[in-house]
């Protein structure tokens, strides 16, 4: 690692590096060995009490600063975490497991959500509305939420964190990060940058901790947050929400997904193939736009079965950080466990494997890039978010019995097809119930476009234009005037 002063085992409260305040640590541990990193403060309550008030002073004077001041703060904050890539991946990859190759692409991606808010911190506009009677003129400006709760997932311990701290500094709003609990030292080494940029004190503070419900219900209900953003579980989601209902603050919930991958009998299959591979297997499946059903048009399906089998035997596991890895170890034995578990529930109730369908020889948390044929909707896999290198394939041969199918699911995060007729694009865009379409593309994620779901996927958008909105409040201003 070539700045080791990146690993940090102190969390960040209001400008200092400090220790849970019972003492107590909790180990930090590499998935791709068991090897414990480090060890960092296990923090409950007090402490988190402690971040809100830190970050409610900072709010004071942070929310009275200048847009183009916080926006040089943000785009130095950015400089840093480029010039620091190297080791933030490598960080990452350890913590995390997901290779190299995917964690020096997320740190890119997560810096590139700091650049573009340091730039939206300018354009946050408010409105001169034409007034409907002559004693009057009528404005609108947008101030900050106030405190934010961030609260993040391990999946993502660098672009997440961004995409919600980005835009809340730029609106003027100040923060306190809880990062997965599996995966704190990325949070904590972006903590130890942004104070390096000069990030005042309190305006970005960061609670570590293995209790991460008793710390929650601290951040989710502490009258001074005004704002909780979260990504992570539907269920958990609606814990929260729960809890930040009693003192109505806002948010913002990027849940859970089950995304359908649709390939028409039209689809260039050389692309459908890479794009399935891509938006299935990268981060081991680990992502909430995953795909998560693959629906098959019964006239291509032998032919683009044959080479999608091909490709995902060709992907090799291993340690993130040996070169070539393509799949990492999964993020703890319990989401080996939750994958293995689904698997042969499903061959149970009459699945095929075509592929994989094993903890592999690696180790207890690698498993191997699985693919279940033969899937209907009446297994539970077909219900259930997979998070994990598993495919599970479903054929059709209707247009809309195929929209009927991939909507019928709670979830309403991200969705994919692939097509050359041009009529269909739009038909299967506008009818899919789901926040993000990918057409004929399997990567959709990126700083300039809003990234959120609908039904229990969530609420908001992150990133985009659209992004700086969910931390700021519209004021209107009614004046009153002699004519
Ligand atoms: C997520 O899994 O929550 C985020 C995925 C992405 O930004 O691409």
């Amino acid at each position: 690692m070539k700045n080791v002063d990146l690993v940090l085992s102190k969390a960040y409260v209001d400008g200092l590096w400090v220790d849970a305040k019972q003492g107590k640590t909790v180990e930090i541990v590499n998935p791709a060995n068991g090897e414990v990193i480090t060890r960092v403060p296990d923090m409950g309550k007090e402490d988190a009490e402690a971040a809100v008030i830190a970050a409610d002073t900072a709010f004071q004077t942070w929310r009275k600063t200048t847009a183009k001041s916080r926006a040089q703060l943000l785009r130095k904050w950015f400089d840093l975490i480029v010039e620091n890539a190297e080791t933030l991946a490598t960080l990452l990859t350890t913590e995390q497991g997901k290779p190299y190759k995917e964690a020096y692409g997320e740190v890119m991606y997560g810096a590139s959500f700091i650049e573009w808010f340091a730039e939206e911190a300018k354009r946050a506009y408010g409105d001169h509305i034409p007034a409907a009677n002559p004693h009057n003129r009528y404005m609108t400006i947008k101030q900050p939420v106030g405190v934010v709760t961030a609260i993040t997932p391990w999946n993502f311990p660098i672009a997440m964190i961004t995409r919600k701290v980005g835009p809340a500094l730029a609106a003027g709003c100040t923060v306190v990060v809880k990062p997965g609990e599996d995966t704190p030292l990325c949070a904590l080494a972006m903590a130890a940058l942004a104070e390096q940029a000069g990030i005042p004190k309190g305006v970005i503070n960061v609670v570590t901790t293995s209790r991460p419900a008793e710390i929650g219900d601290v951040l989710c209900r502490h009258p001074l947050v005004r704002k909780v953003s979260f990504t992570g579980s539907t269920p958990v989601g609606k814990l929260i929400l729960r809890q930040a209902a009693d003192t109505v603050k806002k948010v913002s919930m990027e849940l859970g997904g089950n995304a359908p991958f649709i390939v028409f009998d039209d689809a260039d299959l050389d692309k459908a193939v890479q794009g399935a591979l891509i938006s299935k297997y990268r981060n081991a499946g680990q992502t909430c736009v995953c795909t998560n059903r693959l629906y098959i048009h019964d006239a291509i399906y032998d032919e683009f079965m044959a080479r999608f089998t091909q490709v995902v035997s060709d992907l090799k596991i291993g340690d993130g950080l040996e070169d070539g890895t393509d799949i990492g170890p999964l993020i703890n034995e319990k989401a080996v466990d939750k994958v293995a578990g689904l698997v042969e529930q499903a061959l149970e109730q009459g699945a095929q494997l075509a592929l994989g369908g094993q903890v592999s020889a690696l180790g207890k948390q690698f498993y191997e890039p699985t693919i279940l044929t033969n899937v209907s909707e009446s297994m539970d896999i077909a219900h259930q978010e997979l998070f994990g290198p598993v495919t599970t394939v479903f054929r059709f041969n209707d247009e809309a019995d195929v929209i009927r199918r991939a909507n019928d699911t709670p979830y309403g995060l991200a969705a994919y097809f692939y097509t050359r007729d041009h009529s269909r694009v739009w038909r299967v865009s506008e009818a899919l119930d789901y926040g993000i379409i990918g057409i004929n593309e399997g990567i959709i994620s990126t700083e300039v476009a809003p990234f959120g779901g609908v039904k229990e996927s969530g609420c908001g958008r992150e990133g985009s234009k659209y992004g700086i909105d969910d931390y700021m409040e519209i004021k209107y201003l009614c004046h009153g005037i002699d004519v």
